[in-house]
């Protein structure tokens, strides 16, 4: 019988050993992402005596063939500082590998083989969603899942609503809720979970983090890469699925949350899911009015010249798949009412940059001088690529009479700690390790956001135009900032 753990707001170390298997070990993310963070846990001692891990894949491997997959695929993702020889080593030494088609049920003696019966088992999936339920089916039927077995998923989870909602039937088959972890790695963001020390340890903001004190809300995931290698995936999932969904609608959700009572996992879970749920649902027509999409053609990033959306490897010559989405969002709750959340995201933008910028209403009377042109105080949160705050403010500028003019108010967070950050997927693996959940993604929350995010894609299907096109390497289509300006307001960069 396997042990029992108490898991508080802040989890507990597990004693027992580790089986951590990677569905997909051979793959992408196991190589840019998975094996990386594994060895910076790894390095600072943060796994449990005797973890082992093994990777799972259908490339007919031994372990040495993935210890060398490891070695010159997955160390160089691993910033070259923190490389030391002897725990490099140590490391490789966790590392195993099971041949294994996740539909054969012939292949799971080989992964039970493996196994150990003391130890704690999680299994990442880090494959196409299409393989779940066949891999849970058979590891269910080969007795390889426990009482205390946990899960990781790796979006996407679905494509809509309807199979999202499948994937959650099947999985909650075998995996109660609180032993399963979806993965939205922006969640795990040191910058992400900042939003909420800002918030609420701090009570400045509290009583003016609503309307009408808030005017607008802009959310701004602006990437400089294409879509690279995964032409295929991408082309089925566009900006809307791929980072709307998941990443922007949890940043808004952190943005717009009731205080929760504590940290723990569902008291936080619980003050983002009634925030989804409040997301007014569009209809095609305000879809129409409040949705920019647009697609990147040649253009040059940095001063080097690439390729347009459609030229790039996999993608259909007449591919109507959006790389940008421009929106209003909106709330229908008392503290929002009205407030509009622009959201924005693209590929091949002028620039990386993930921003929040909070417009902060108006003085209601100006006494200055009529050449002082009063600017609503405006708080901008840099989350990427360096994380700063910033608080503009208007200040007398010296000299005869009263002509005010903003300055800011800056915190550089990168240069006040010099303490490494974990990176997202470390510190998300550390959680599943310690059993918190805080920085998953609910069941719930899933299904509220493509909810609504599923009209938007049905009205986006039903439009005779496509996406319009924008150049590589600027700030997306024309159309974006002209809807803006409809709304009376600006992006962030154009103010
Ligand atoms: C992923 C998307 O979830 O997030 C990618 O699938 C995107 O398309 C990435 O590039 C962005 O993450 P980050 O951490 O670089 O902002």
């Amino acid at each position: 019988m396997p042990t029992s753990r108490t898991v508080s707001a802040f989890g507990t170390a597990d004693a027992r050993p580790l089986d951590l298997v990677i569905f997909g070990g051979a793959g992408d993310l196991s190589a840019r992402k998975l094996l990386p963070s594994l060895y910076m846990c790894h390095r600072d001692g943060n796994l449990p005596e005797g973890t082992r891990i093994i990777g799972v894949g259908r490339h007919r491997w031994d372990r040495e063939a993935f210890v060398n997959f490891a070695d010159e695929s997955a160390q160089p993702f691993v910033d070259a500082r923190y490389i030391e020889p002897a725990k490099w080593q140590g490391f490789l030494q966790r590392l195993d590998f099971v041949h294994l088609d996740a539909a054969q049920a012939a292949d799971y003696p080989a992964l039970a083989a493996q196994l150990r019966s003391d130890a704690l088992r999680i299994y990442y999936m880090a494959m196409p969603p299409g393989l779940f339920a066949a891999t849970c089916d058979n590891l269910a039927s080969h007795g390889l899942i426990a009482d205390d077995t946990r899960l990781v998923l790796e979006k996407p989870l679905g494509v809509d609503l309807a199979s999202a909602i499948g994937i959650g039937e099947v999985v909650s088959r075998y995996f109660s809720e609180d032993r399963t972890y979806r993965i939205d790695h922006y969640l795990g963001k040191e910058t992400v979970q900042n939003l909420m020390a800002l918030r609420f340890g701090n009570s400045i903001f509290e009583p003016l983090w609503r309307t009408p004190f808030v005017r607008s809300v802009q959310i701004t995931v602006a990437e400089t890469v294409g879509v690279g290698t995964r032409g295929g995936f991408y082309d089925e999932a566009g900006a809307m699925r791929d980072m709307v969904q998941n990443h922007l609608l949890q940043l808004v959700s952190i943005l717009a949350m009731e205080p929760p009572a504590s940290l723990n996992s569902d008291a936080v879970r619980d003050e983002k899911l009634k925030v989804l749920r409040s997301l007014r649902p569009m209809s095609p027509e305000d879809v129409r009015r409040n949705t920019v999409r647009g697609q990147y053609t040649a253009g040059a990033i940095a001063g080097e010249l690439v390729r347009g959306y459609l030229q790039e490897d996999g993608i259909p010559p007449d591919s109507r798949t959006e790389t940008f989405v421009a929106m209003r969002a909106e709330l229908g709750t008392w503290r929002w009412n009205k407030v509009p959340f622009y959201l924005r995201t693209g590929k091949r933008m002028q620039e990386r940059v993930t921003e929040v910028v909070i417009h902060f209403a108006e003085v209601p009377h100006s006494i200055f001088d009529p050449g002082s042109t009063l600017q609503p105080n405006r708080m901008v949160i840099r989350l990427q690529p360096e994380e700063s705050v910033r608080l503009t403010l208007m200040v007398k500028q010296p000299g005869e009479g009263m002509k005010l003019k903003p300055l800011s108010l800056a915190l550089n967070l990168d240069s006040a700690f010099t303490t490494r950050r974990a990176e997202a997927y470390e510190r998300l693996l550390l959680d599943v390790i310690r059993g918190r959940l805080a920085l998953f993604v609910r069941r719930d929350e899933l299904q509220a956001a493509w909810t609504w995010v599923d009209p938007i894609l049905e009205a986006w299907r039903a439009q005779d135009e496509g996406p319009r096109p924008y150049t590589a390497g600027t700030w997306g289509p024309a159309a974006s900032s002209a809807f803006m300006a409809r709304e009376g307001v600006q992006w962030s960069e154009e103010a």
